[in-house]
Formats: structure tokens, sequence, C-alpha cells
């Protein structure tokens, strides 16, 4: 496979910095010297400078959860992409679910913090996925296809090669529920399809498309095998060193 395998880390609200900093003492210790596979881990903002510290001479990079579009000024609360980059963060999760679903987050709002992300150099990690009764009224497809579409809106084709698409079904998230390689897979399938019509069929095949959703080490092989499915955005498995770094070299078996 041309892609690079892609297992990032998404802490959400977990960890302080001291916490963040001896979690990232052991995965560097278990991962720390990986080539073959992007590895990533994103703490909280409070977490950013330890972590970064904690990952210098690494080659596990660095993320954050959420962004805001705006450059500085009276957005109480926010956190602008040159505080992010003063830690040498690489990527931003942005449209998560929580945040869709607890601060309200639309796909306009989204495709604005994702704009921002790349033009100040980062690389977004764009959440897509639907509700459990959005699968069972039959909308996976429109939805994901919708919050893609939406996301990367006057996105252009070369900045498109620097955004990863996470595919969480909001019913996996923390639930022990995945969704089958088959099921991952087919909508992996027709996100490429949807990126092959924004930014043509060669950029598609070059962004990265992770599942995420309950993925750990017992059902990573599986899931990752799948042909559209580029790594994965992990949640609770990210939060122990050993979990995370059998991820990673689930991965590199197939790499
Ligand atoms: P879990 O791996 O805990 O299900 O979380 C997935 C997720 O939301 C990652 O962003």
């Amino acid at each position: 496979m041309s892609r690079r395998y892609f297992i990032a880390g998404n802490w959400k609200m977990n960890k302080t910095a001291a916490e963040a900093k001896a979690l990232i003492a052991e995965i560097n210790a278990l991962v720390g010297a990986e080539t073959a596979v992007d590895v990533a881990v994103c703490p909280t903002f409070t977490a950013l400078d330890a972590a970064s510290q904690a990952l210098k001479g690494s080659n596990v990079k660095l993320g954050a959860q959420n962004m805001y579009f705006e450059k500085s000024g009276a957005f109480t609360g926010e956190i602008s992409a040159d505080m992010l980059k003063e830690f040498g963060t690489e990527y931003v999760i942005l449209g998560h679910s929580e945040r869709r679903e607890y601060f309200k987050e639309c796909d306009c709002l989204i495709n604005k913090k994702v704009k921002a992300v790349l033009a100040n150099g980062m690389k977004p990690i764009l959440c897509v996925g639907e509700t459990l009764e959005q699968r069972e009224g039959g909308k996976t497809i429109d939805v994901v296809s919708e919050q893609t579409v939406g996301g990367l809106k006057d996105v252009s084709k070369e900045d498109a090669e620097k955004v990863v698409v996470a595919y969480e079904p909001v019913w996996a998230i923390g639930t022990g529920k995945t969704a089958t390689p088959e099921m991952a897979q087919e909508v992996h399938a027709e996100i490429r399809k949807v990126l092959a019509k924004l930014f043509g069929a060669d950029t598609a095949e070059k962004i990265q498309i992770l599942y995420g959703g309950s993925m750990k080490p017992e059902n990573a092989d599986a899931l990752l095998k799948e042909k559209d499915i580029d790594g994965g955005l992990i949640g609770g498995a990210a939060l122990k060193a050993d979990s995370f770094a059998a991820l990673v070299k689930s991965a590199k078996k197939l790499a």
C-alpha cells in the first residue's frame, strides 16, 4: 500500500501534564523509534507543553484535540493556531462527534477550523461518523459524505494531501461495539469516493482514512487489513502504553 499507516491516540479529557509526561515516557520506550508507521498522541491543551518536551527525540508526533479558527482576540476559552504551534503540534483533531454533540459544532464551523489548521502548516484530522439512529435509518453514507464535503469545502487539492479523515461511527465510540471490518471498509471506500470527486482520484489515494471506535489490540489486525483502512484514531486503548504500542505493532506488521 502506498499510504502509510497512522495510529493516533485521542486522549480526550484525560491525563494531567504530569500523567502525560509519564505515559509518553512509556510510549517512547515501546514505539518511540518507530519509522514504518506514523504515530501521534493528542493530549489536552494543558499537557501539550509537557508532552512536547517528553517527545523530544521521539518519532511519535504531537496532536491537539481542537483549535479555534481566529488568529487571536476576544474568544474566551479558545486556543489559536500560534498557541498550538508553539509546542510543535503537527496534527489537530477537528469535528470529533463529542464536539459535534456536546458543543454543537457544525460542518460550517469545522470547515473554518480545517482551513485555519492547514493555513498554519498543521494537519487536520477531520472526524466524521453516523449515530446509531442514522445507521438504522439507512443514512450512514449520506451523513458521512455530507460531513466530509462540508468539512473540506474550499480546501485546495494541494492542501487536501495533508488532511487525515477519521471515520468514527458514534455508536462504536467508548461502547465496546466495533464496526465489523466489512462495515468499516464499506464506509471508508465511500469516503474515498467523495474525496476523489472533490480532489481527483490521485489525491484521494494519498489521503489516510483512519477508523475510530473501540479499536483495540484484539480487533485491530482485522480492521487494518481492509484496503481503505489506513490506521486508527484510538480513545480508551491509547491511555495505556502497552495497548497503544500493540496497535502500532499491528499496523507495522502490515506496513
Ligand atoms: P474509543 O477508542 O474509546 O472508542 O474512542 C474512539 C474515539 O472517539 C477516538 O477519537
